[in-house]
Order: structure tokens, then C-alpha cells, then sequence
């Protein structure tokens, strides 16, 4: 067992520093937006207010056993607990004041929760995200023939309210991104509806926070805000026809009956819609850094690097192999 305690620190630090990079890891200290600033404060407030109770508490305990140390206990005597005759029941007085700190916390909380309900502007998107073994489904919701799916990365306009709609595509799963909100459930055959704001442009990192199966801790996923003339000209290219190159045939025959590409005639849905693929940052939800290597890895054998992916290791010729990699890259 000598090995225990600095295997638990390396595992400690590995998880300090193996955050993805080019995004924040988790991270619910900060926030960045009209939903989180409240509920930052209140999680700074309650901290501070947990160690002053710790401190007072810590103080009184000390200066009771400075005043009265401890002594033999004998059998048979009368021991003086309790109020003096005539003084002040600090017992009392003690219980008053934590069920005064209780319910200024308790009052402070619902004020927040209530606060957080409802944006204060009406959404300017919706979003629908459906949570499936292992990866998120995100549909841009226009109502104008304008709508679109990607996967695990879900772009916004900053400084604008975004109305979510969580759907669980199978199993229960929850879409928490610290920074922006808290954790909301999707669950299936109902719809969850919650909204979002970043205040700021930026990569919000976010994570599944419902055990959903082996693959529960890589169904990673990010909020990538932009200024909203570069959310529209990015939604815009989004709805831009399919680069073609001579992988295409191959793409739609091995892999159009899971997988979609807008302008193609893949249109399968079990697996995520790789239009435009070339634009996320990440593949497999976030196990993987989306470039030519990582495509490649991926396609040859799933299994082997996320264990329990529903995509099977596809027997595939050379020549199909590159081609669908070199289609993908070219997406972009
Ligand atoms: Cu999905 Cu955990």
C-alpha cells in the first residue's frame, strides 16, 4: 500500500492538467453570462459563509477546552453542564444564530433559483440537443427551411439569449456546462427546456453529468460563442452544399445508412451528421482532436478507442479507407 498516496497525487494532477486543450477544463468558480454571474455569487457567498461557521465554531470549541480542560470523569459526581443560574444560555443562543445563517442561505438560494427561471430577453435561437450513447445531436431549430444537425459542438451567438430544448435520445443523460448554467437532465420522451447566455465569445467547456453507460466520462462537448455576425455567417456556411471529391461514392455506400451529409445521399441517423465536419474541433464528443490522423484512427477501429461505441469497426479496401478520410477532410 506504500504506493497509494502518490498514485492518488498523480492521479490528482493528471486531472488537473489533462484538461482538452484550446478550451477551459470544467470549471464552476467563474462564469460568463446573464444565468451563471448569480449563481457564482451564491456558491463564493456559501463558501464564505461555510468557513466563517468554521472558524467561530472552531474558536468556541477551543476556548471551551482552554477555559474548562478535560479531567478524569469520577463516577457519581454532579457535573455542571448546562446555563448558570441566572447567566445566558449560550446553547440557545448558539442554535438561534446557525438557524439565522441556515435560513439566509436557504432565502439567498431561492432567490437565485428564481432568478435564473426565465430569461430576461427573448431567445434568439433554439437549439434542440438530444443526448445519445455517447455523443450529443444538435439541431438549429429556424422554422424557415434553415434548420440544420451537428454534433457535440454547439455554437451561439454571445450576448444573446439561447433557448435549449434536452432531449434524451436513449438512455437519461444531463448537459451541464459549468460556466454558463447548471445541470439540466434530458431525458427521454420529454422535452426539458432551459436557456443559456455567454456574455462573452469564447469555448465553454462542457460535460455529461448522468451516469449514461461505458462511454458516460467521454461525452464531452462545447459551447462555442461567437459574435453574433460570426454565428450567422457561420449558420449560413452550415447550410453550404458538400465539398465532393472521388471518396463520395465510398462515404455514402460504407457509411450514408448511420451517418448524414447534407447534399448527399447519406442521410442515415444513428450516428452524428458530419456535415461540415472539418469545422468542430473535436471528434468521438470530444475523445479526440479532430485532424487527418485522428479521422484515419477513428475510422479503422472505433471500438479500440472508445470501448462501447455503437459504430463497429467497418471492413473497408485501402483505396475506400483513404478515400472517405480524404471526403471528411475536405468538409469543411
Ligand atoms: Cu450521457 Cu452520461
Amino acid at each position: 500500500m506504500h504506493g497509494f498516496k502518490p498514485l492518488c497525487l498523480g492521479f490528482g494532477l493528471a486531472l488537473l492538467f489533462c484538461a482538452p486543450a484550446g478550451a477551459a477544463p470544467l470549471e464552476y468558480l467563474t462564469g460568463a453570462g446573464d444565468k451563471a454571474a448569480p449563481v457564482v455569487a451564491l456558491t463564493w457567498g456559501v463558501i464564505a459563509i461555510s468557513l466563517c461557521v468554521i472558524i467561530v465554531i472552531t474558536a468556541l470549541l477551543a476556548a471551551g477546552v482552554w477555559k474548562n480542560p478535560p479531567r478524569a470523569i469520577i463516577i457519581g459526581e454532579k457535573t455542571a453542564i448546562g446555563p448558570e443560574e441566572g447567566g445566558l444560555n449560550w446553547l440557545w443562543i448558539g442554535v438561534g444564530i446557525s438557524s439565522l445563517v441556515l435560513l439566509f442561505t436557504v432565502v439567498w438560494t431561492v432567490i437565485v433559483l428564481a432568478e435564473i427561471q426565465a430569461p430576461a430577453s427573448k431567445p434568439a435561437v433554439t437549439i434542440e440537443i438530444t443526448g445519445r450513447q455517447w455523443w450529443w445531436q444538435i439541431h438549429y431549430v429556424s422554422g424557415a427551411g434553415r434548420d440544420f444537425y451537428t454534433a457535440s459542438e454547439i455554437h451561439i451567438p454571445a450576448g444573446e439569449v439561447v433557448r435549449l430544448k434536452l432531449i434524451g435520445g436513449d438512455v437519461i443523460h444531463s448537459f451541464w456546462v459549468p460556466q454558463l448554467a447548471g445541470k439540466m437532465d434530458a431525458i427521454p420522451g420529454q422535452i426539458n427546456e432551459t436557456w443559456i447566455e455567454a456574455s462573452k465569445p469564447g469555448i465553454y467547456q462542457g460535460q455529461c453529468t448522468e451516469y449514461c453507460g461505458v462511454e458516460h466520462a467521454e461525452m464531452l462537448f462545447r459551447v462555442v460563442a461567437q459574435s453574433p455576425a460570426d454565428f450567422h455567417a457561420w449558420w449560413v456556411h452550415q447550410l453550404l452544399a458538400p465539398v465532393s471529391t472521388n471518396g463520395r461514392q465510398a462515404f455514402v455506400q460504407n457509411c450514408g445508412r448511420c451517418h448524414s451529409m447534407r447534399g448527399t445521399a447519406a442521410t442515415g441517423t444513428l450516428g452524428p451528421d458530419l456535415s461540415h465536419l472539418m469545422e468542430r474541433q473535436t471528434i468521438a464528443s470530444g475523445a479526440l482532436p479532430n485532424n487527418a490522423r485522428a479521422i484515419a484512427a477513428w475510422i479503422a477501429n472505433p471500438p479500440a478507442i472508445k470501448p462501447g461505441t455503437l459504430m463497429p469497426a467497418i471492413k473497408l479496401s485501402d483505396g475506400d479507407r483513404a478515400g472517405i478520410t480524404n471526403f471528411l477532410l475536405a468538409q469543411n
